[in-house]
């Protein structure tokens, strides 16, 4: 199947250049997609769950906002292998990136909720995160005249638990990266990348990363387990519980060690990898990929060439390249 995959594309590529083709902006069918356009959503909502984003009363001791442990300048993530909570203690589990979570099927490493708003629900009251009660949280933001009028305006009953949730979630909706190289090559402008790129490509599909990291998020739509070809974490050592994934929430033991696959979109700029942090680098990555998720050992040739391709997934915020 591989060769003729190869054929095809090289066929395209041959024909596309003895046309001297130019972008005819036909997309392309592929099992990765293009990123969608932000929804329509109530403006005031926006900014108000932009506001609470960058909002320390959130945390018990007002030391902590979302954009503390998520970076919306580098990556929506955090560069420390492990963020701190309001109390100064690292947290078990590497923060991943607000950006494109609403396109991810569920919310957290192990998908232990469904939605934005529950995911807001539970990291307010964390006791390793923000470590306070919603009780608190609707009060402290009652005290200020500001919120109370900017809420009255937006929500009927005005400053509730759940109205925060809302407004939080309606703006993590507007925090999608569009126009990343590879989504303008899939957008039907096939010469915007490079050969390297797109044979690295072609080797992400060849050898089967694509069976797990696929659809519009290029991950975040099924569950695998981390070492479906061998024991990742006897080789790592020091167990801790968050390696049980989704073990934790449903006590079955198909389900240790098994994790939402995680979306590739932005990955060069949301280092350090995995949800123990153990890898660095792009490169470290893709070789316990290769290793433990698919049992290969493909040639340094191919490796940087996957990682070329992987480097086209970066988007822009605000205009911007990430
Ligand atoms: C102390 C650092 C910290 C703070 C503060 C924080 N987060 Fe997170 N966030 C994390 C970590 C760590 C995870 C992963 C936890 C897990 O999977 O068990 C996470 C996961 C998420 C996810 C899930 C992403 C995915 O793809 O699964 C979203 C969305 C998110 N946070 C949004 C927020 C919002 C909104 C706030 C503010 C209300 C916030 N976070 C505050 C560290 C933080
Ligand atoms: C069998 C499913 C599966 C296959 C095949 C697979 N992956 Fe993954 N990938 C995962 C899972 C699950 C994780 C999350 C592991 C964890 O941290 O718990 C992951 C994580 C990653 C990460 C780290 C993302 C981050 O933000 O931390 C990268 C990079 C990655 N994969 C690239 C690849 C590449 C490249 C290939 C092909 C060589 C590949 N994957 C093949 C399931 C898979």
């Amino acid at each position: 199947m591989s060769d003729v995959s190869t054929y095809r594309f090289g066929l395209t590529l041959s024909l596309g250049l003895c046309l001297g083709m130019t972008v005819t902006a036909a997309p392309l069918d592929e099992a990765l997609k293009p990123m969608p356009p932000v929804p329509p959503l109530d403006p005031a909502k926006v900014e108000l769950g932009r506001q609470l984003f960058n909002e320390p009363r959130l945390s018990v001791n007002n030391t902590l906002s979302c954009a503390s442990c998520h970076h919306l300048e580098s990556g929506g993530a955090d560069t420390k292998p492990f963020s701190l909570g309001f109390d100064g203690k690292p947290v078990e589990i590497n923060t991943p990136s607000v950006f494109n979570a609403s396109l991810n099927f569920k919310q957290f490493w192990n998908g232990r909720v469904d939605t934005l708003e529950a995911q807001v629900e539970q990291v307010v009251i964390s006791p390793v995160e923000m470590g306070s009660d919603w009780k608190t949280v609707v009060q402290n933001l009652t005290a200020l005249p500001a919120y109370q009028a900017a809420f009255k305006q937006t929500y009927p009953d005005g400053i509730t638990a759940a109205n925060v949730q809302n407004a939080l979630a309606t703006y993590e909706r507007t925090l999608l990266t569009p126009n990343s190289r590879f989504d303008q090559y899939l957008l039907g402008n096939t010469e915007i990348l490079t050969i390297q790129e797109k044979y690295g490509y072609q080797r992400f599909k060849d050898y089967g990363c694509i069976a797990c990291h696929q659809g519009i998020n290029i991950g975040g739509n099924m569950f695998q387990k981390f070492g479906v070809m061998g024991d990742y974490f006897k080789a790592r050592g020091n167990p801790v519980e968050s390696d049980l994934g989704r073990y934790l929430l449903t006590k079955d033991e198909e389900d240790r060690h098994v994790f939402k696959v995680p979306s590739l979109r932005n990955v060069a700029v949301t280092a350090p990898y995995f949800h123990d942090a153990s890898a660095r680098t792009l490169e470290e990555a893709v070789d316990v990929m290769f290793k433990y998720q698919l049992g290969r050992n493909p040639s340094q040739e191919d490796k940087d060439l996957i990682i070329q391709f992987l480097k086209t997934l970066t988007g822009e915020w605000l205009g911007k390249p990430l």
